[in-house]
């Protein structure tokens, strides 16, 4: 790294005062410090997006696999029959305790699989206030920062935040949120993410509230010529995913319905035919 010369880094809080995840260690040349070191991830926040808008384009919805319920005891692993299932790309459940009941995982994690992949990474937030953490997600190399409206104090300012890092920004609403508590901010949305089961865990039943919500708002994007992808997450099964499609969702993230199979490209392949006869 080259920083042997460099003052001593003073405190955790400077360190995060600067927006960085850098350890602290003093002794630079240690072989502990060198397996701290953070790696720069690759590729930049938002790259891969394209080769997903491209295949959202020519085939229509696609699947992401959201690793809630996977083998965390061999993550790499399960990435690698994910991407090798045919997974467009992957939804990272990061959750805190306390906007949402479950303790999930957070940053490292999501570096660990974006080390892992070069497939687009959504990190979904259910956090309590997401504004103080998208700038290191995106930094991390989330393609996709979706944030719940009703964790935000200012919506609009977040949004726009995490697309100047680079990052396509998603809004999230849960399935007691209205549309209308969104409508403001479609116009700095790269997507809407439909919450089709309250957030929190995974393995729940759909709720069909959110067909209503997909429809309302694909309705809205035709009357405003476009400007943002519409997807869902929860309880997507064989059952739910061609009415979600049907609805106008194109990202649509299925959990159970798929860590929960044998066969991961089978449960794939078979979930995407269903949602693109039916769009
Ligand atoms: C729930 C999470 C979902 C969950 C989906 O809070 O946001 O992404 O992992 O899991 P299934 O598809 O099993 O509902
Ligand atoms: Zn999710």
């Amino acid at each position: 790294m080259g920083r042997t010369g460099s003052p001593p880094v003073k405190s955790i809080s400077s360190h995060r005062r600067r927006g960085t995840l850098q350890p602290i260690e003093a002794d630079m040349s240690s072989p502990r410090h060198k397996l701290q070191i953070r790696t720069p991830v690759n590729p930049p926040a938002g790259q891969a997006f394209e080769q997903l808008a491209a295949t959202l384009d020519a085939h229509g919805p696609v699947v992401l696999p959201a690793l809630l319920l996977c083998d965390f005891g061999h993550l790499a692993d399960e990435v690698e029959r994910l991407e090798a299932a045919g997974a467009a790309a992957l939804h990272l459940d990061v959750m805190d305790g306390r906007f949402v009941p479950q303790l999930t995982y957070g940053m490292v994690v999501v570096e660990a699989v974006r080390r892992a992949t070069t497939r687009p990474i959504e990190v979904h937030l259910m956090v309590e206030e997401p504004e103080s953490c998208v700038e290191a997600y995106a930094k991390a190399g989330a393609d996709i920062v979706t944030v719940h409206v009703e964790g935000l104090t200012n919506p609009r300012r977040t949004l726009e935040q995490i697309a100047s890092l680079g990052s396509r920004a998603h809004l999230a609403i849960s399935p007691g949120t209205p549309v209308a508590r969104i409508e403001p901010y479609l116009d700095v949305c790269d997507g809407v993410l439909v919450m089709s089961v309250e957030p929190g865990f995974g393995g729940q039943a759909f709720n069909p509230v959110a067909l209503a919500k997909l429809s309302e708002l694909a309705a809205l994007r035709s009357q405003r010529g476009g400007g943002f992808r519409l997807a869902v997450d929860g309880g997507i099964s064989t059952d739910t995913i061609g009415p979600v499609a049907a609805a106008g969702a194109e990202l649509i993230v299925a959990g159970s319905a798929v860590i929960r199979t044998p066969d991961y490209a089978r449960a794939i392949s078979e979930l995407e035919q269903l949602a693109r006869s039916a769009a």
